[in-house]
């Protein structure tokens, strides 16, 4: 049976936030003792071609991956990349989540992004029964999902889209009218007409995404939106309860100040998913990452700063001064590529963020991070040395706090690439594979990145680490199509490809 997705195919990719590696780790912060990423067992629903769960398969040889999904020619794509990766650790099934049963064994992690929302009522129902009857005591589900209220706006511009194409059945016809009723409302509405710059804002970001995220997100038959206790209380039904949110920024009020924070805390009345309610409202949020565990599970709902001592850390903070004075209390600032900023004049702070900045994206563990940082802090000697201990411990609250803001990654099992090639580099042989058909690849972090420049593609596919610098200028000059290459500028892309995470040695 073709589905829509079998006719409009919709792209796979990488989503981080679903990594077993991202939600143990949040698992562990919140007090569960999930299984260890490096040998566990995780299923994808709606899996569609495996672009979110080939990589992961790739990158962790020990554990087992499996995925279903209903569009067969999705699932053959992924089944052709997992052959010529020859990985023996995946299988992905053509099959209706529908017929998901007792076979298919325990899983650590379940995953089910961009499905829950999409799908009739029966199907979700599925999805959370499939979590219950599968997930082991201490396993992770991530369910993501459309939210009230934010989603309010979003329904009135998909009814005007159905409205508008409501006699229309040819799929792509059906995107090329609905594009063209937005459009057309964008253009429409004066600048100074407050309503309208809020519809155009909207409609702006909906034009943005790629046709075919639009058609299957907004425009098919399926798309359901639930306030978060809705689905909450979905879930209790099925013996499951709210861990937290996969970003855990989205479950922080700083950005609205103390008083906005004080009032959600009087708001909740000490209860942290009315806590999660109220915060729905304050940021009119239209979507969630939700990850769910068994009801029984005891959880902490105070995250445990002192576990971020077992973890490893990233940061791509960037000094705003190239020469920082470390030692001294003076205010340095450091911005993030999210866009955010901040600033502290605490020694120890300067350094730790200093230095990860410096290292990104490698990820290191604390107590390596803590040790460089109160040396380049001069803490760790002379007569007003600090204590380990107290810096330990202020360093791994500051540590969490930075992650609560996302301006820093923490880790459990931190992601296997180097960023100094060796004398025969060797890239990821998925992104190799990748870079064949397409511009954007999947690193060793779990993530998208563009591989823009034609040379540096074509140097991506000669790295399977046969070849050491002289053959690499050799064979490069042979084949590239643009500008001299020069061993200097082989150095610069292979350096490039080591700093987007795409090397192995
Ligand atoms: C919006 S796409 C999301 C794909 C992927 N998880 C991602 O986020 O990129 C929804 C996926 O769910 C699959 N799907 C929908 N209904 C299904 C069902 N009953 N059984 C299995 N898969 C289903 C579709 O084929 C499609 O691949």
């Amino acid at each position: 049976m073709q589905t829509s997705y079998d006719e409009i195919p919709y792209p796979g990719a990488p989503y981080s936030q679903t990594h077993p590696d991202r939600l143990a780790t949040l698992a562990i912060l919140f007090g569960m003792a999930p299984a260890p990423v490096e040998r566990c067992r995780v299923l994808e629903l709606g899996c569609g071609d495996g672009g979110n769960l080939i990589p992961m398969a790739f990158g962790l040889p020990e554990s087992n991956f499996t995925g279903v999904d209903l569009a067969e020619s999705a699932i053959v794509r992924g089944q052709e990349l997992i052959g010529r990766l020859q990985l023996n650790n995946i299988r992905i099934h053509h099959l209706d989540l529908m017929d998901f049963d007792s076979r298919f064994g325990e899983f650590d992690y379940i995953i089910a992004h961009g499905v829950y929302s999409w799908v009739p009522p029966q199907v979700r129902e599925k999805i959370l029964g499939i979590c219950q009857s599968h997930l082991a005591a201490q396993g992770v589900a991530f369910v993501s999902y459309n939210t009230y209220p934010g989603g309010h706006l979003l329904d009135t511009i998909r009814e005007m889209m159905q409205f508008h194409t409501r006699n229309v059945a040819s799929p792509r016809e059906r995107l090329r009218q609905a594009r063209e009723l937005l459009e057309f409302l964008v253009e429409a509405h004066p600048d100074e007409d407050v309503h309208g710059a809020l519809l155009r804002q909207e409609l702006k970001s909906l034009l943005e995404r790629k046709p075919e995220f639009f058609y299957h997100d907004e425009l098919t038959e399926h798309n359901h939106r639930f306030y978060f206790h809705e689905f909450v209380e979905q879930a209790r039904r099925y013996s499951l309860q709210f861990l937290s949110e996969a970003r855990l920024l989205s479950m922080q009020t700083d950005a609205f100040g103390p008083q906005a924070t004080e009032k959600i805390r009087a708001f909740s009345g000490g209860d942290p998913l009315a806590r999660e309610q109220y915060l729905d409202f304050l940021k009119l949020r239209n979507f969630r990452q939700t990850l769910l565990c068994r009801s029984e599970v005891a959880l902490e709902r105070r995250l445990r700063s002192e576990c971020a001592a077992q973890m490893f850390a990233a940061s791509d903070a960037r000094a705003a001064s190239p020469e920082p004075d470390i030692a001294s209390t003076s205010a340095l600032q450091f911005k993030y590529s999210s866009g955010g900023s901040m600033s502290t004049n605490h020694p120890l702070a300067k350094a730790a963020m200093t230095h990860l900045g410096r290292v990104w994206p490698r990820a290191l563990p604390f107590s390596e991070l803590l040790r460089t940082a109160r040396a380049l802090s001069r803490r760790d000697s002379g007569t007003d040395a600090a204590p380990l201990e107290e810096d330990a411990s202020w360093l791994s609250d500051m540590v969490m706090k930075l992650y609560a803001a996302n301006f820093l990654e923490l880790h459990v099992h931190p992601p296997a690439f180097i960023t100094k090639p060796s004398p025969r580099p060797l890239a990821s042989a998925l992104a190799r594979a990748q870079v064949e058909h397409a511009s954007s690849v999947t690193n060793l972090r779990h993530s998208s990145v563009e591989v823009e420049d034609e040379a540096a593609r074509q140097l991506l596919l000669m790295l399977d680490g046969t070849r050491d610098r002289e053959r690499l200028l050799l064979e490069l000059r042979g084949r590239a199509h643009s500008g001299e290459i020069t061993a200097e500028s082989l150095e610069i892309n292979l350096n490039r490809l080591g700093a987007l995470a795409l090397l192995v040695s």
